[in-house]
């Protein structure tokens, strides 16, 4: 028995190693199997050598009562006392205790000198109770919980291991950053908008523009119904702020629409931003200048800004 045993043991650490290092994502896979294949050769030897311990377990059991029939024979006893005493009469049903009786597995006082271990060291006696209800509920569901677990995450692959799960995790939480991040675009006003040069922000405002802008204001910006904003001169101002400003309320005395209603404010600060790049590049046919001459360079303009709030 012991050498099965020995045996048993060193066939299961065996077979469960490739089993393991197959999870070991930094180890260099040198065999020609897969590493799934491998895992499933380790599984499969797991639940063998189960099935065969059960098995070896049964044979042993049958062998034990063929040998206590013999010796019961030897000494003499007749067929139905040995039959009695391999299959002891189911013993009567005991009143239905509480369900903490139960739970506990505890036994009546008077089954004590039944329950009576009969070994005595100075006067202390051990009581032989059975182990706990609860506690072998909880052994055996630990078991039913293994095996589930085992099917689930390792042989079915149904649920996500610890690794998966952090790719899951990270990729929703990368989808849910890009959600916030276009919100966020979204919040801007005529206050936060800040002049950029991404040219995904300018591809997009010379998009919006092409459709939106250039039947009043020319293909390049160089003004017909409403003025060239491609030069130095500003009627509202010429700073991304003025021109966030200008684009989403509108001048509606002057013919200016609002565009609050119709653009959202990404694609009014993408659009500021495309009108922004346009400055100076002199297209052909521009329509007088209109307003204050200002510097198009958001940076020298608050310079300037600076300088005359010093000089008064
Ligand atoms: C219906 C014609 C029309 C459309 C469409 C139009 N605009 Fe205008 N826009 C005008 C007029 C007219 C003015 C001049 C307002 C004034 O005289 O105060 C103007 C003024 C402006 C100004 C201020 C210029 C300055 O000198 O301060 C900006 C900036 C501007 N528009 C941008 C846009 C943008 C961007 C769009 C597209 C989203 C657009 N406009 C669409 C007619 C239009």
């Amino acid at each position: 028995m012991r050498y099965l045993r020995a045996i048993l043991f060193l066939a299961l650490a065996f077979l469960i190693q490739p089993a393991s290092a197959a999870n070991d994502p930094s180890l260099d896979d040198h065999s020609l199997l897969t590493a799934d294949v491998q895992n499933y050769i380790g599984y499969g030897a797991i639940v063998f050598a189960l099935v065969l311990f059960i098995v070896v377990m049964l044979v042993l059991l049958r062998t034990f009562k063929v040998l206590t029939r013999i010796i019961l024979k030897y000494e003499g006893q007749t067929e139905e006392q040995i039959i009695a005493e391999l299959k002891p009469a189911k013993k009567e049903k005991k009143p239905k205790g509480e369900v903490w009786n139960k739970l506990l597995s505890l036994r009546p006082l008077s089954e004590e000198k039944d329950l009576l271990i009969e070994h005595e060291y100075d006067g202390i006696q051990e009581l032989d109770n059975p182990t706990p209800a609860w506690f072998m509920y909880l052994f055996y569901s630990t078991i039913v919980f293994a095996v589930a677990y085992l099917l689930i995450y390792h042989v079915f692959g149904v649920g996500q291991l610890q690794y998966a799960e952090y790719n899951t995790e990270v990729a929703q939480a990368a989808i849910a950053k890009k959600e916030f991040l276009s919100k966020a675009a979204n919040r801007v006003d005529e206050n936060t908008v800040k002049l950029v040069n991404d040219p995904a922000v300018l591809a997009s405002g010379q998009a919006i523009f092409k459709q939106t802008c250039s039947p009043c204001h020319g293909e390049h910006a160089q003004g017909s119904v409403g003025p060239n904003l491609t030069d130095d001169y500003w009627l509202h101002g010429g700073k991304i702020n003025d021109l966030f400003k200008t684009i989403k309320y509108g001048v509606a005395a002057k013919g200016m629409p609002t565009w609050e209603k119709q653009l959202s404010p990404k694609q009014i600060s993408d659009v500021a931003n495309y009108v922004k790049s346009l400055h100076g590049t002199n297209p052909p046919n521009p329509k007088e200048p209109q307003g204050t001459k200002e510097t198009d360079d958001d940076g020298k303009q608050v310079k300037k800004e600076l300088v005359s709030a010093l000089v008064k």
